[in-house]
């Protein structure tokens, strides 16, 4: 019995398989303008956080953050999205402007994820920092799903701009990743076809070198390839 099965046998390891493929192929993005509310009360964003903490965190860095961008501070978001806009475009159009400043308004939980890459050990290069902030944000986003809200990642230029790294106090080390939205799904795509396991995996062979796929013929292959 799975470590996961409770001491009733209630849910067996199966059922427990089972669950969490259907929760991780129903995340899908919905976009933020397609996020209203309700969002997360705040239990369900205490749960929805506690999520990302159980990412792998190599030496325990912690060095990733999100820092929550309420529904009444959207406005100094807002003026930050037109300035980079105006930035990267003088002659952007007062309507462009506009629709800059809309993207801050868009769904009732919004967050932006940050990584550091100087703190802590310095051993832990930025790739394995990126891979635990990563890994964090999916177990929030799986987390939202489990309680039935929509979510979506979105990043954008507007993330490197001087102004808005200045609006959420950024040091020189630290990285905005993406802003995270979360609310109630107003329409959903179609689930989108996902890649299969023969596009991603491929397995090393003693003659020919890497091998495309995942070389089931072997009755040995599943436990051996570990
Ligand atoms: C770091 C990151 C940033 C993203 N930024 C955007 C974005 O700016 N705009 C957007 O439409 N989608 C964005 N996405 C969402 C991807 O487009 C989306 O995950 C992809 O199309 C797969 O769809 P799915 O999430 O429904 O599986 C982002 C995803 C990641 C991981």
């Amino acid at each position: 019995m799975s470590g996961l099965v409770d001491k009733a046998g209630l849910v067996s390891a199966m059922d427990m398989a089972d669950l969490a493929a259907t929760l991780m192929q129903s995340r899908q993005t919905i976009l933020p303008k397609r996020l209203t509310e309700p969002g997360p009360d705040a239990t369900q964003l205490q749960q929805i956080l506690n999520a990302a903490a159980s990412a792998p965190d190599h030496g325990q860095l912690l060095p990733w953050r999100l820092v929550l961008v309420p529904t009444d501070v959207r406005g100094l978001l807002a003026e930050q999205f037109a300035a980079a806009l105006q930035e990267r475009d003088a002659a952007a159009l007062p309507e462009q402007m506009e629709q800059a400043r809309e993207k801050a308004f868009r769904a009732p939980c919004l967050m932006l994820l940050v990584v550091d890459g100087a703190k802590g050990d310095p051993e832990v290069g930025l790739a394995e920092r990126l891979l635990s902030a990563g890994c964090s944000v999916q177990n929030l986003l799986l987390m939202a799903t489990a309680l039935g809200f929509g979510s979506a990642l979105t990043s954008g230029k507007a993330l490197k701009a001087a102004g808005l790294r200045r609006l959420f106090a950024l040091s020189a080390s630290d990285q905005a990743l993406c802003f995270v939205s979360l609310g109630t799904a107003q329409s959903r795509k179609p689930a989108r076809l996902r890649p299969t396991v023969s596009d991603f995996v491929s397995h090393l062979t003693p003659e020919q070198g890497v091998q495309p796929g995942l070389d089931l013929s072997k009755p040995e292959a599943p436990s051996g390839l570990f």
